[in-house]
């Protein structure tokens, strides 16, 4: 189950300055979160909608065919994942959540040549597959590491590099395609109709975390869940109540959202999720060309570790937060902490479990927030496995498309991150870029 404590959200708890009446803007807001939930799913059969991601956790065959190709890679006991961004988050905060007992991932996500040289320095290139992913093909980081790996493939292995990397990327567009098929490199597809970060669910995450050994059956399985709920009336709609509840936090001046998952192994997820909204929904004009500039502004933190740093600010800094926590009901594993003698003062702690701690500790914070008056949801999960983190990335992606429905806003482009780019080629040199190379002259920025 995934279940969603609103109750510190509401005015009778945290008072009207800051709180809502829950259950009253709930029933207000019915009609217009139903009215978004059927224009969503009419739109999902139009590719140029970019709502294929909500079809993705159907999709039986791409599962089998990344499975397939997982248990086909004997000798791999490495594989060194390309890709930026959308290509990138998803499956790493997964695997990071969720191990596996196959292959270790490492992600090459940024060009700091130090990490990435010490990285191949400690890999054996006979062992290791080279994952790259983009959608577009040309993203700059992301090619600029294949380079690399297929140079450094090709010292070690000759014409068996061709063995060694396989291509994730759109059917037609980019330069990857065609070099795949030029190569006879095996490549899966990322569907024209899902962006980046909206493709966990296709093989831009399936393939390295079934590599790795994740359940992705159950990643899909729980996903499957989150769409399920997506179908229903306001009163039933988890991705619509906790869109509404976002959007009622900016309306109220909240307008920083926190997602702090109470776990070690959910570490990297707020970094997918700051992804997922920010490029989303972070937007300077609306569906009729209105300059809006809204946004809300994700940040990420994570239980325990954060009541130590941030928790300070969340309580007594400004009123400008919606603090949004995860925690999970059972733990896999628990310690018992035993009593020790000279130590009688941590008594409480004696005989009681690190998970016990955990969760006294979440709603504790929980708590301490609304008595200060700080907005706050709790998103329960039964557990930390494949089918509740499948469940809950498509949940946090249906809410952002809720959202892009309520700030009227196009939630599947991102024009603002244009611009750097372009200069970035300018800046090297790139043919087709010269006006911006003058321009970038003329205001004395160099690399
Ligand atoms: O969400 C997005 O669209 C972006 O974050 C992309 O995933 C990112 O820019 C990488 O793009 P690509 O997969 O084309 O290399």
């Amino acid at each position: 189950m995934l279940q969603v404590d609103f109750s510190n959200l509401d005015a009778s708890r945290i008072g009207p300055d800051q709180g809502v009446e829950w259950a009253r803007e709930l029933e207000a807001a019915a009609p217009r979160l139903e009215a978004a939930r059927n224009a969503l799913w009419e739109r999902a059969g139009d590719p140029a909608a970019m709502l294929g991601w909500v079809h993705l956790p159907e999709a039986t065959d791409v599962l089998r065919s990344v499975q397939r190709f997982a248990l086909a890679q004997e000798g791999v006991t490495d594989v060194l994942v390309l890709g930026i961004g959308g290509s990138a988050l998803g499956a790493k905060a997964l695997s990071a959540a969720l191990g596996g007992e196959g292959a270790r991932l490492h992600f090459v996500d940024n060009v700091e040549p130090e990490p990435v040289a010490a990285l191949l320095d400690r890999l054996d290139p006979a062992a290791t597959l080279v994952n790259v992913i983009s959608k577009s093909g040309t993203t700059a980081e992301t090619m600029a590491a294949f380079l690399i790996a297929l140079d450094w493939l090709r010292r070690a292995l000759g014409p068996r590099w061709k063995d060694r990397v396989v291509v994730t990327t759109d059917p037609e567009r980019g330069v990857l395609r065609p070099y795949a098929e030029r190569h006879g490199l095996v490549a899966f597809e990322i569907p024209p109709d899902v962006g980046g970060r909206f493709s966990v669910f296709s093989p831009v995450g399936l393939l390295p975390l079934a590599l790795a050994g994740v359940d992705v059956a159950g990643l899909l399985a729980g996903a499957r869940m989150a769409g399920a709920l997506a179908r229903a009336d306001a009163g039933g709609n988890l991705p619509a109540q906790t869109a509404l509840a976002q959007y009622l936090a900016w309306r109220k001046g909240q307008r920083i959202s926190v997602l702090m998952p109470y776990s070690t192994r959910l570490a990297l997820l707020p970094a997918w999720f700051v992804q997922l909204h920010a490029e989303s929904l972070g937007k300077a004009y609306d569906r009729s060309g209105s300059r809006v500039h809204v946004g809300p502004t994700p940040l990420a933190a994570v239980g325990a570790t954060d009541q130590h740093a941030q928790v300070q600010l969340f309580r007594e800094g400004p009123f400008d937060k919606l603090v949004v926590f995860v925690r999970h009901q059972q733990a896999d594993r628990d310690l018992t902490l035993p009593a020790e003698e000279g130590l009688e003062e941590l008594g409480y702690l004696f005989g009681k479990s690190l998970f016990q701690l955990l969760r006294a500790e979440a709603a504790a914070t929980a708590h301490a927030l609304a008595e200060a008056r700080r907005p706050n949801y709790t998103i329960v999960l039964e557990q930390v496995d494949a089918y509740h983190l499948g469940w809950l990335l498509q949940h946090l992606m249906w809410q952002t498309a809720f959202l892009g429905e309520l700030f009227d806003v196009n939630a599947f482009d991102q024009p603002g991150v244009e611009l750097g780019k372009r200069y970035t080629y300018a800046l090297l040199g790139r043919p087709g870029y010269e006006e911006l190379a003058a321009e970038l002259a003329r205001a004395g920025v160099e690399p």
